[in-house]
């Protein structure tokens, strides 16, 4: 397993693992005419646009195995005043998690946020009865800090939650990391 940049190449095949893994762990979150339609249409359209018009603090990684993508990460470094580089999505395809590929991607994540912005926290927020995902951050030292709703493309709203890493070098000891 080696873990790289992602390039604009890669739009399709990061589109097709967030599908499947949207269509696993959020299935009874979000509703099934959403993640049997359109979802699919919607993240490759994000994917293509994300990498053709990057935004300047977006940072891409894809784990692969045997030259398939079977995770990746997507970051925006210092995105929040208050609460730093957002992890705004992090996915590792069925049969590869328990791996250690989840930790891997958020220790580049981590390492790429520490060395770009110094200052900044790390954050992201993860659906409530996601306690799969939540129990992966929390193991890593993430602290609740604030409740929310997330109102999806289609059906209801589900709630969410902040998590957050106030010092970043604590999540980098965590992944048996020394900051850069
Ligand atoms: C969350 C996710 C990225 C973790 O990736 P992973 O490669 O399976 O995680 P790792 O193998 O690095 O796990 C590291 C540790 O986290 C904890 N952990 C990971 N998955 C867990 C689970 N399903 N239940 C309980 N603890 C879990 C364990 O302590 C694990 O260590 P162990 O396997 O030695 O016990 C993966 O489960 C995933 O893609 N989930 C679906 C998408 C998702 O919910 N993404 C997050 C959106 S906010």
């Amino acid at each position: 397993m080696r873990i790289r940049l992602a390039h604009a190449h890669d739009a399709t095949g990061i589109a097709c693992l967030h599908v499947r893994s949207w269509r696993a762990a959020y299935r009874g979150m979000l509703s099934d005419a959403y993640l049997d339609g359109p979802v699919e249409a919607e993240r490759t359209r994000l994917w293509h646009t994300r990498f053709a018009q990057p935004a300047p603090n977006q940072y891409v990684v894809v784990a692969e195995v045997a030259k398939q993508i079977v995770g990746f990460a997507c970051a925006y470094g210092a995105e929040d005043p208050t609460w730093g580089t957002l992890l705004e999505n992090l996915h590792v395809a069925q049969e590869h998690k328990r791996r250690g590929i989840g930790k891997r991607l958020m220790a580049h994540v981590a390492h790429w946020s520490a060395q770009t912005h110094p200052h900044a926290c790390l954050h992201l927020w993860v659906l409530k009865p996601n306690l799969p995902a939540q129990n992966f951050y929390q193991v890593l030292g993430a602290e609740h800090i604030e409740s929310a709703v997330w109102h999806p493309p289609e059906g209801g709203p589900v709630p969410q939650i902040r998590l957050a890493w106030r010092q970043p070098q604590s999540l980098l000891s965590k992944l048996g990391q020394s900051a850069p």
